[in-house]
């Protein structure tokens, strides 16, 4: 079994480690480097460009990455939410005949999701599966699929997939904005997999993971696009640690949260990119008010560092690819926290890579 692991101790820190390659596979021949023009193909790109209404439906890490991806969507003009998929099932929202439902899965197998998706094309919508996995039942069932090309995850919690899910959005995105041609952000996505190396190669996050082990609770906040991000590193953190573990919305901390915060409950504060980082910052100085240790998640485009007692730094890049980096710091602070507590990092209690059940 050691063989499949390259080295590593655990399937996560390998595929942590895969991430650079898998974006690279993401966007191999679908980013013309010298045009800059993306390329998804003719019917997916008709299918995207018809849509004037998106629905996002996901579960668990893929959940975040649709969250990120609505965002990004309506940063384009389109109308786009993210439903947790048993959720939609439950309550389904209205919708037109020029609405296109995306589900998101890494494995395209579970049930909330697909029932999600078969919700959606009992009436008659258009759907989309952004997947890993050819052939699985959601590529299969949805009018038009989506491959992040990741290669097989092993580790339940997932890591390269989720980057992967990110950097396809972006590609959807950019579709949906049709200039035809993208330069400064093709160079900006062709950069990506070398800074997630950079990250990578030049990352604190086990000195961190060291220093806070010992914590009550881990808290993570974000603003805009760093949102999804706080609340994938609040799941990693649970899933593999079983430590208490949540993401807000930064702005919402003092809307309630804030009082779950003691000098015994670092706060994990993601600042990237131009979204209202500054006032996320005025987030970070409530929470060091109240004696919580912060660590800064940050590509240094603000002064949040000088209020962190760690800062995990990330290179700068386009906004909407900030968040990849900084998760990855994230991923790392999890894995080396759950390392030191002696967890079962690959196959956690009561989890499962796909849950096949709703
Ligand atoms: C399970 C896994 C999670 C995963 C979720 C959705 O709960 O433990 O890591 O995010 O399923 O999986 P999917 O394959 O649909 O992305």
């Amino acid at each position: 079994e050691d063989t499949g692991k390259g080295g590593y101790d655990h399937y996560m820190l390998k595929e942590i480690h895969e991430q650079p390659q898998a974006l690279r596979q993401c966007l191999q021949e679908r980013v013309d480097e010298l045009s800059g023009a993306i390329d998804l193909g003719d019917d997916l790109q008709q299918t995207v460009r018809g849509a004037e209404f998106i629905q996002l439906v996901a579960c668990g890490t893929s959940y975040h990455a649709a969250l990120y991806a609505a965002q990004l969507f309506r940063s384009q003009g389109v109308p786009a939410q993210a439903f947790v998929a048993s959720e939609y099932v439950t309550a389904p929202p209205p919708y037109s005949e020029d609405t296109l439902v995306i589900g998101i899965t890494q494995s395209g197998e579970t049930a909330d999701t697909l029932s999600a998706l078969r919700e959606a094309q009992r009436r008659g919508v258009e759907t989309l599966a952004v997947t890993n996995v050819v052939g699985s039942t959601a590529s299969r069932e949805c009018a038009d699929a989506l491959y992040i090309r990741s290669g097989p995850e092993i580790g339940v919690a997932a890591t390269k997939t989720f980057s992967a899910q990110v950097v396809a959005a972006n590609l959807v995105a950019a579709v949906l904005e049709d200039r035809g041609t993208h330069h400064d952000f093709a160079s900006a996505l062709r950069d990506l997999p070398s800074q997630v190396q950079e990250v990578l190669d030049e990352t604190n996050a086990e000195t961190v993971a060291e220093r806070f082990v010992d914590s009550e609770a881990f808290f993570f906040i974000g603003r805009g696009y760093d949102y999804p991000v706080a609340l994938e590193g609040a799941l990693k953190m649970k899933e593999i640690t079983y430590e208490h573990a949540e993401g807000f919305a930064a702005g919402e901390l003092k809307h309630g949260p804030l009082a779950l915060v003691t000098s015994e409950t670092p706060v994990f504060a993601v600042v990237t990119g131009e979204t209202g980082s500054k006032k996320t910052v005025g987030n970070v100085k409530e929470v060091e008010a109240r004696s919580a240790p912060v660590v800064a998640v940050t590509d240094g485009r603000t002064d949040v560092g000088r209020y962190a007692d760690e800062v995990l730094e990330v290179p700068e890049t386009d906004s909407r690819l900030a968040p990849v980096l900084a998760n990855v710091q994230l991923q790392l602070v999890s894995y080396y926290v759950a390392e030191r507590l002696g967890r079962n990092i690959d196959k956690p209690r009561n989890l499962a890579k796909s849950v096949t059940v709703e």
